[in-house]
């Protein structure tokens, strides 16, 4: 059984303990990262463009993130894992319980969905079978053509305001967790101070109730790319295990991110 929970983590955000997060895609490195002090594990569907060199997230199967859900539970039955719904594997209740089941018996503890209101219906079906949920909102890669590119989301007020109204529904459904990606830090608050659920920030911010970063920014290997919102804890550290603690005790400590990892 995993040591955290979807109890402990509301748990965190009420104590305001930060929650750290960080995607794995294999038992080995998913191993490390619980050894040393990472609260949550996400099977991204990152892993299409880390992973398997793609430009998007579109091409990732229900399939590929079974498989690596199933790598990332062998590394230790302790771990929290999410596992990602990829690209068109929700869009109806009926196939996002088809696809969660999968994801669920293949090691997940909960599955992540992007988008606001217009998942409700599935949100709620998959929590009345028992199926925690993750939602996922601001900058959602399975979107990128209708943004035209991975962009900022939600500086104009009004986008601002949807955007705490889809946290606020998200909740009502039954979400248990928000992921929040590339949003102004001063929206990434408001959104955190809406709800009761744990939100995690990647490109939002520090005022939110945990962070995730994308194992390969964190080691700086994104096809040589950093994105402004990571750091290379790598470089400063010298080693893995170091690079972990360090982003772990970091989160805790509020020292990232810095404000230079921020949007404004
Ligand atoms: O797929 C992924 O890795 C994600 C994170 C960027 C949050 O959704």
């Amino acid at each position: 059984m995993a040591k955290t929970s979807v109890s402990t983590l509301a748990k965190m955000k009420r104590e305001g303990t930060k929650i750290t997060a960080l995607t794995a895609y294999d038992a080995s490195f998913a191993k490390l990262f619980y050894d040393n002090g990472v609260d949550v594990i996400l099977v991204g569907d990152s892993l299409g463009m880390v992973l398997q060199g793609g430009e998007d997230t579109l091409a990732v199967t229900v399939d590929d993130i079974a498989y690596h859900t199933r790598c990332v539970r062998a590394g230790s039955k302790a771990l929290f894992v999410i596992a990602d719904m990829p690209f068109m594997s929700y869009s109806d209740p009926q196939s996002a319980c088809e696809n969660a089941a999968k994801l669920m018996r293949s090691g997940a503890n909960m599955v992540k969905l992007e988008g606001g209101e217009w998942l409700y219906d599935s949100i709620e079906k998959l929590t009345q079978q028992g199926i925690p949920v993750c939602g996922h909102l601001g900058l959602t890669p399975q979107s990128v053509h209708v943004f035209g590119g991975f962009k900022i989301q939600g500086r104009e007020e009004a986008q601002a305001q949807k955007m705490i109204d889809d946290a606020q529904a998200l909740e009502r459904a039954g979400a248990q967790m928000i992921v929040i990606e590339c949003v102004p830090s001063t929206l990434a608050k408001r959104i955190t101070d809406a709800v009761s659920i744990p939100v995690i920030g990647i490109g939002a911010g520090k005022e939110t109730d945990g962070q995730i970063l994308v194992m390969h920014d964190l080691v700086g290997i994104s096809a040589g790319y950093i994105p402004k919102f990571s750091k290379n804890f790598l470089l400063e550290t010298g080693n893995m295990v170091d690079a972990v603690k360090k982003f772990c005790t970091d989160v805790k400590s509020g020292d990232f991110p810095a404000a230079e990892h921020e949007f404004n």
